[in-house]
């Protein structure tokens, strides 16, 4: 069978489990790899024997242009997927962007803008909402089971402790040690939007401080420990999610409530779906209280589930892998477009504006708007910085001071 996508990696730390996936696929070839970092670079050579490395991304882009790469797989930095998007598409090329798709509100519309402008293809393969359990909440939506869904939960947590994080966000402006709780949201956020098929219109936000962030982690301009959004979306309903947050929960979890049942996974239900419908407004008969494995239902839902169970994230990697080749192969368009893709990190960038405006409310943009752009299209308040230190125009965090600032600088040597 022919590959017929010609494939980049960029970014070789995440990429490289794509890489990994993409190897096993008859679609695709790999063509290079890009990485300034040189022991990550070398990894990704080894291990893909044959296929070359860049630690230039233009020098990167030469050589696929000369070699047929038609697609790159961005897993470069949280912060800085836009700009290289629009790089990538402006080479004629598929841009494949890994969570965050845009860290600013300007870039979001350059990134929508440059997609229109170009024609070219752009997914956002953000890929939480292909974990089994989410894949069910959403077929029990779409299905009318629950009925009319008129909210929605969606909670990440992620609390490495001090030296793991360490090891991952090293050099004192690496995006982990200067980024806001709100912003890590899709993985929360995502899911939901897919259960309803609805993108978030308004969105409030809050966060709070944690000591053991104060304490523990030197190295972090943030001390917030977790941050929840409330969200209104477009189609009604109302859903409530969180940032990354760093609490000791041992699980994520995501719930939908209609106005004839409820069903949820992650929380107290060992992976397992919690489904209740109420007895007076289902069919005579219909169990109240069922717990399911959701693994059968969605494989026989979705057959692309079973091949890749073992995949990384709950199989999740695999359905975003298959929904690459269905878009680039087959024209099956994808779910998380660039205006959803634009959307959710158009929320991510007002969360934290609300955040430290306690909790006001604010629009979100609808991406198809050239008006509704034009309102933000100038706003590129961000708390990232590049990697000499440029960039930054917002203040990090709730507890933000100089001093702490010092103190980061202090703790990494990169
Ligand atoms: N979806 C998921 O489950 C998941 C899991 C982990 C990471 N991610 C995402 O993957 C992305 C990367 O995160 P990570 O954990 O791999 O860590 P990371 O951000 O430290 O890795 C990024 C890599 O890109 C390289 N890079 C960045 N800019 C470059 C440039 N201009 N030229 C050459 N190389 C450059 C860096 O050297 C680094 O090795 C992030 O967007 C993150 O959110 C997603």
């Amino acid at each position: 069978m022919s590959k017929e996508i010609k494939m980049g990696v960029f970014g070789c730390s995440r990429g490289l489990n794509y890489a990994g996936l993409f190897s096993h696929e008859d679609a695709i070839e790999m063509v290079a790899f890009c990485d300034k970092n040189e022991s990550r670079l070398a990894n990704a050579t080894s291990t893909f024997p044959g296929v070359p490395g860049f630690a230039s991304f233009d020098e990167f882009m030469a050589y696929g242009k000369e070699h047929g790469m038609n697609a790159v797989f961005l897993a470069n930095y949280f912060h800085e997927h836009a700009p290289f998007a629009i790089r990538v598409m402006e080479a004629g090329m598929a841009a494949l962007s890994e969570c965050l798709p845009a860290s600013t509100l300007k870039q979001c519309c350059e990134l929508v803008r440059a997609k229109e402008r170009l024609g070219g293809k752009y997914m956002f393969c953000e890929n939480y909402p292909y974990m089994t359990g989410i894949l069910e909440l959403a077929r029990l939506c779409h299905e009318g089971t629950l009925g009319t869904v008129m909210y929605l939960e969606g909670e990440y947590n992620h609390h490495d402790g001090p030296e793991a994080l360490y090891a991952r966000s090293q050099g004192k402006y690496h995006w982990r040690n200067w980024e806001p709780r709100c912003f890590y949201l899709s993985h929360s956020l995502a899911p939901l939007m897919m259960m309803v098929d609805g993108s978030p219109r308004y969105v409030s936000a809050q966060a709070a401080v944690s000591q053991v962030q104060k304490d523990k982690f030197p190295f972090r301009a943030i001390t917030d420990g977790m941050a929840q959004m409330l969200c209104k979306f477009d189609n009604g309903s109302v859903a409530r999610f969180s940032g990354c947050n760093g609490i000791s929960s041992g699980y994520s979890a995501y719930r939908a409530f209609g106005d004839k049942g409820s069903a949820e996974w992650g929380r107290h239900t060992e992976r397992r779906i919690r489904l209740h419908l109420s007895d007076w407004n289902n069919p005579e008969g219909t169990p109240e209280l069922q717990f399911y494995d959701p693994t059968d239902s969605v494989c026989k839902f979705d057959p692309r589930v079973a091949q890749g169970l073992s995949a990384g994230h709950g199989g999740s990697d695999y359905i975003v892998v298959q929904n690459i080749i269905a878009y680039l192969r087959d024209g099956v368009e994808p779910y998380f477009d660039v205006y959803k893709a634009a959307a959710i990190a158009a929320t991510a960038c007002l969360s934290l504006k609300s955040s430290m405006n306690n909790g006001e409310m604010f629009k979100v943009p609808d991406f198809h708007s050239e008006e509704e752009m034009k309102e933000v299209e100038n706003d590129d308040l961000t708390p990232f910085y590049d990697d000499e230190g440029h960039g930054g125009t917002y203040k990090p965090s709730l507890e933000y001071t100089p001093e702490r600032f010092a103190q980061v600088g202090v703790y990494n040597k990169g």
